[in-house]
């Protein structure tokens, strides 16, 4: 299972055959159901793994500790600031000394670009834990959820409402378009993804069987739809741009009336995390018109968003054990 990717570095989904996603699930589960069995692998047994984060995490950062301690790993934090990374020394350079000390390496940060140099340069596998651009760590963990609560992924309809041209988005389309589901963006114009990624995405479509719809309107986006996808309105590093985001995504908020309006009583909610629902945040207090979903929607019945934190762990303890694994 998902052996044909040993060494492999894991950047981005649209680097990946649909073959070898569903490959990545079906380890998930299998990983998912030894450890609610109480049984630990010895996967990663002897293996170092290095987390470097250039930006804040709580699930990602858990997330890679605890799957590499659940199969024998040593799991080394490398924070902002606690590393030359890019300051004095090149990411090439750190990248050398990094694949000579560790078996893995993953990456959170602002550029793809690094990330793929940590690649190029280490010698050894590296994750991508987010970049400005992608979240594939993210997503391999948004399609288990849908595929544990509808059975099979193919033919299913998502529609992610909210800021079409961020990190989640942009892997959302690529990650549901290669497992031929239909990949809605519902967003208002100024926050469509970009137009070169729509037509790479749209080419994977014809080929998988998915549809690619991108709209600014929400009632026929959302029609239909078996998951309702959003994410914060300003990500890590815009925070700049939050007052002018509310005004953009006020209409496109994840309302109980948006959940009723995709005509289907079984449409669950998704969210990558972390979320703003209600005020007992300190951003939110600063900003009441901040929460990209109604806290009844968040905290209603056909809200799968824990779960999907949880599977955070089991696929990336599936990327980490296809990749590196024995
Ligand atoms: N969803 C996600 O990546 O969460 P963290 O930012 O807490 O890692
Ligand atoms: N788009 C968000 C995702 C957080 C998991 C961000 O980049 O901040």
């Amino acid at each position: 299972m998902a052996g044909n990717l040993k060494g492999r570095s894991f950047l981005k989904l649209i680097d990946f055959t649909p073959g070898e996603i569903g490959d990545l699930l079906s380890l998930s589960a299998t990983l998912k159901a030894n450890k609610r069995a109480g049984v630990t692998g010895r996967a990663l047994a002897g293996k170092n793994i290095a987390l470097i984060f250039e930006k804040a995490s709580t699930r990602t950062r858990c997330a890679f500790v605890t799957a590499c301690v659940d199969e024998g790993a040593h799991p080394e934090y490398l924070g902002k600031g606690d590393i030359q990374f890019g300051k004095k020394e090149t990411v090439a350079d750190t990248a050398r000394v990094l694949g000579r000390m560790f078996d893995g390496i993953q990456f959170r940060g602002f550029s793809q670009q690094v990330v793929e140099t940590l690649a190029q340069y280490s010698g050894v596998p590296v994750w991508n834990g987010l970049t400005d651009d992608w979240h594939p760590t993210q997503v391999l963990a948004d399609l288990m959820t849908m595929q544990e609560e509808f059975g099979a992924l193919k033919g299913l309809s998502l529609a992610y409402v909210g800021d079409g041209r961020n990190n989640m988005a942009n892997e959302l389309m690529v990650g549901c378009a290669k497992m031929g589901m239909h990949v809605r963006i519902v967003a208002p114009k100024a926050l469509f993804p970009k137009a070169e990624l729509v037509e790479t995405v749209r080419a994977i479509a014809a080929q998988t069987g998915g549809q690619v719809t991108i709209t600014d309107d929400v009632a026929a986006g959302v029609a239909g739809a078996h998951a309702l996808y959003t994410d914060v309105w300003a990500s890590m590093g815009e925070e700049a741009k939050i007052p002018e985001r509310i005004a953009q995504l006020k209409a496109y908020k994840i309302t109980r009336a948006m959940m009723a309006a995709t005509g289907r009583d079984d449409t669950i909610f998704l969210h990558c995390l972390p979320a703003f629902h209600n005020h007992d945040t300190d951003l939110a207090r600063q900003f009441p018109d901040i929460c990209e979903v109604e806290d009844e929607v968040f905290e209603g019945p056909r809200s799968r968003v824990f779960d999907e934190a949880e599977n955070r762990v089991h696929t990336i303890k599936a990327v980490m054990v296809a990749t590196l694994g024995r």
